[in-house]
């Protein structure tokens, strides 16, 4: 659809749940599928899983909400945006360095976030090659040792060229849809694959609940423990809300602004966090029944996803059909989200420099493809070498965990912390009033959510992040 802007015409989405799956599509991604079941199996499964959502609600859904505010209300790229809400609320221009910041914050994880894609791609090969060789019924990589499965990983990490090529495909996908442009490309990969992705998953958690271990996996997952509810464990989970819900980083910045002036804001961002907090649950459903089945620990760390699960298809009747489900599900679910990466960068460039968009959208790109190769590099070729090494906080890292390290511990926070400052306090309150589709009592308490706690909370992962000691 064409949104009118200043006499001109913007390409925007073709209707509200248009906007709705590709949000969606961007929130769900690797984050909830490989990121939450892993981060909940290494802090103790419940009391993650329940502040994880609490996080979602207080602080994640606020943050959504004036984030698409912002888009809506500029209808351009993010920095643009908050420039056009900064002036009709007569405050300083200079606010847009909460979006510029996301740009480059977007442009970081892209390039790491297609380094995982390749893996995905990776994985997808290693199922099918298996169906190839041995047939669909019998269990995945029947008849090799636990070790040589678990080793496909390292396998992989040690092979710098082929993670290169992985990555460059996968960012190659992202490209493609990119510069079809929003109703033409993005949305069309949001409706064709977000649907598939949420048959596949619920399709493959029935299946493996018939495995034995749903009942032992709903206790793990929703027994609340205080004593576990520790510091470090806090911090996870606020984290995590916000990477998972693609805040921090004028995502939902740049998808607001192409969302017309009719949708309601405030219903359509509840939707946007309950799919996203729905997936992940069901994420973790999906995974950990089948690990426990085979007897495995679902404390994996990063493994969880690309090691023990692989494993566990080896006992699961059918395992290498379902493994390679699942990974065409992982697949959909990261290129969605890769898109709204590619997208933020591409949209500023366009504002900017006037770039028609296939342009716009390949020089960033390329970028990220220079620092995908660099990443990908980190885990063999240069695994010594350690770009920060003279900043305490990235010693001894690696140029992938770098990136991780800079846009999760500092860009994306400090991102969220402005947003919320500036529509808690600075944003004319007319505008945010009429805009944000709340009323009444729900109006104030979404208020003194970003007037209060999210500042504040923001503010304490900030400081954890970055002076991880202290509080141990
Ligand atoms: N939310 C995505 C995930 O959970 O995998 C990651 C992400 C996508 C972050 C898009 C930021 C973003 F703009």
């Amino acid at each position: 659809m064409a949104l009118s802007q200043g006499g001109k015409t913007r390409d925007g989405w073709s209707s509200r749940s248009a906007f709705i799956l590709a949000a969606i599509g961007s929130a769900v991604g690797l984050g909830n599928l490989w990121r939450f079941p892993a981060e909940a199996g290494a802090n103790g499964g419940g009391a993650f899983v329940l502040f994880y959502i609490l996080c979602v609600l207080m602080i994640g859904l606020p943050i959504l909400l004036s984030e698409t505010l912002i888009g809506r209300h500029g209808q351009a790229s993010a920095p643009e945006s908050v420039r056009r809400v900064a002036k009709a609320s007569r405050v300083s221009s200079h606010w847009d360095i909460l979006a510029s910041m996301g740009v480059l914050a977007a442009f970081m994880i892209l390039s790491f976030y297609c380094v995982v894609g390749g893996w995905v791609l990776y994985y997808i090969g290693q199922f099918m090659a298996d169906i190839f060789a041995s047939g669909v019924t019998g269990g995945a990589f029947e008849g090799r040792p636990a070790e040589e499965i678990e080793a496909l990983l390292p396998n992989l990490f040690g092979n710098g060229i082929l993670m290169v090529g992985l990555n460059a495909l996968f960012l190659g996908f992202t490209l493609f849809f990119v510069a079809r442009g929003v109703s033409g490309g993005i949305e069309l990969v949001a409706k064709w694959m977000m649907p598939a992705f949420f048959i596949l998953l619920i399709a493959i958690t029935v299946y493996g609940a018939f495995g034995g271990a749903f009942s032992q996996t709903v206790s793990y997952l929703f027994t609340f423990e205080p004593e576990k509810l520790t510091g470090p464990v806090m911090l996870a989970a606020v984290g995590q809300a916000f990477f998972s819900l693609s805040l921090g980083v004028a995502g939902m910045i740049t998808y607001g602004g192409y969302v017309g002036r009719n949708v309601n804001l405030g219903s359509t961002s509840a939707i946007i966090s309950s799919a996203d907090t729905a997936v992940a649950l069901l994420a973790g459903l999906c995974i950990f029944p089948i690990v426990f089945a085979a007897g495995l620990s679902v404390a994996a760390g990063p493994g969880l996803m690309f090691q023990t699960l692989p494993h566990a298809f080896q006992e699961m009747p059918t395992g290498s059909v379902v493994g390679l489900l699942f990974f065409i599900m992982v697949g959909f679910a990261a290129l969605t989200s890769s898109v709204a990466l590619l997208e933020v960068p591409t949209a500023w460039l366009i504002d900017k420099f006037r770039f028609v968009r296939p342009v716009s959208a390949s020089i960033v790109a390329g970028g990220a493809m220079i620092l995908g190769a660099l990443a990908a590099l980190s885990f063999n070729e240069l695994a010594d070498w350690h770009p920060l090494d003279f900043i305490p906080l990235f010693a001894g890292q690696g140029f992938f965990d770098v990136l991780d390290g800079i846009t999760a511990k500092l860009l994306m926070p400090i991102g969220a912390l402005l947003t919320a400052l500036f529509i808690g306090w600075f944003a004319d309150r007319k505008l945010v009033d009429l805009e944000n589709g709340l009323g009444g009592w729900l109006h104030l308490f979404w208020l003194f959510l970003v007037r209060f706690v999210c500042p504040i909370a923001l503010i304490g992962i900030l400081v954890v992040g970055i002076f991880p000691g202290m509080f141990e």
